[in-house]
């Protein structure tokens, strides 16, 4: 018997191999042969210029979206290109959008309780979890407040709370900070990591700051429709 001193690789939650995808019709081409393999536990920054892709990837891995060639498989399941995972995915991958698309006229509690409702979940459980997650972003206070009241780093917390009300395994976040001020980018960023690493949770997140993407724990560039990552 042999026995090493290396910890074991932690196992793959995120596969592509050799996603293609273009929008109008092949007018666009996007994505063209994207291979990425995320593993359990890690923070992964999606960094590459405007209009590379970013947005497009992090929707097929999320099963928003199908590819037109290649194969995405979450948790080592296969997303089928005319299936609905979205029974799945509720479940398993927390989605924060680039542009948040929260409710403006509902409050901040009616929007994170929507996602909950949707997996089936039980209504003193989400309100248990709502509690945490709002004690942890400092939001709750705010639970009544429809979102249109909200400061633009208090909708980015709140966006953060709802990917994560179902306690997904996997989060995928499409500029999280984008919008914000340097100062609260920072703050907002910080609680990410936070509760990303406090539940083991897998991140990938799309950014143009360097700053924040140098904080992960692994830096890949999109380039030319397909991923490069320094070693
Ligand atoms: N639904 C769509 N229909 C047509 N073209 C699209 C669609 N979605 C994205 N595109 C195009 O695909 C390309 C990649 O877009 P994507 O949003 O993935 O880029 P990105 O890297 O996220 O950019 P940004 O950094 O500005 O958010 C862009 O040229 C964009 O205009
Ligand atoms: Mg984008």
């Amino acid at each position: 018997m042999t026995t090493s001193n290396r910890s074991p690789t932690p196992p793959i939650v995120l596969l592509a191999t050799d996603v293609w995808k273009s929008y109008d019709d092949g007018a666009i081409a996007v994505l063209r042969g994207v291979n990425f393999t995320g593993f359990q536990g890690e923070t992964v920054a999606l960094c590459g210029p405007s209009g590379c892709g970013k947005s497009t990837l992090l929707h097929l891995l999320g099963g928003l979206d199908s590819p037109d060639i290649g194969r995405i498989a979450v948790n080592s399941r296969e997303l089928k290109p005319f299936g609905n995972p979205l029974h799945l995915l509720r479940h398993e991958v927390g989605f924060v959008f680039q542009l948040h698309n929260l409710i403006p006229d509902l409050t901040l509690e009616e929007n994170c309780l929507i996602p909950t409702v949707a997996a089936g979940l039980d209504r003193k459980a989400a309100r248990d979890r709502l509690r945490e997650l709002t004690d942890r972003t400092g939001l709750s206070h705010r639970l009544g407040s429809k979102i249109q009241k909200l400061s633009g780093g208090e909708r980015q917390r709140t966006a953060l709370c709802r990917a994560l009300m179902n306690k997904p395994r996997i989060l995928l976040a499409d500029e999280p900070t984008g919008s914000l001020d340097e100062s609260t980018s920072a703050m907002v960023f910080d609680l990410l990591l936070e509760i990303v690493a406090n539940e083991g949770v897998t991140l990938v997140m799309a950014t143009h700051d360097r700053t924040l993407a140098a904080r992960c724990g692994r830096l890949i560039e999109m380039r030319d429709g397909s991923i490069h990552e320094p070693f």
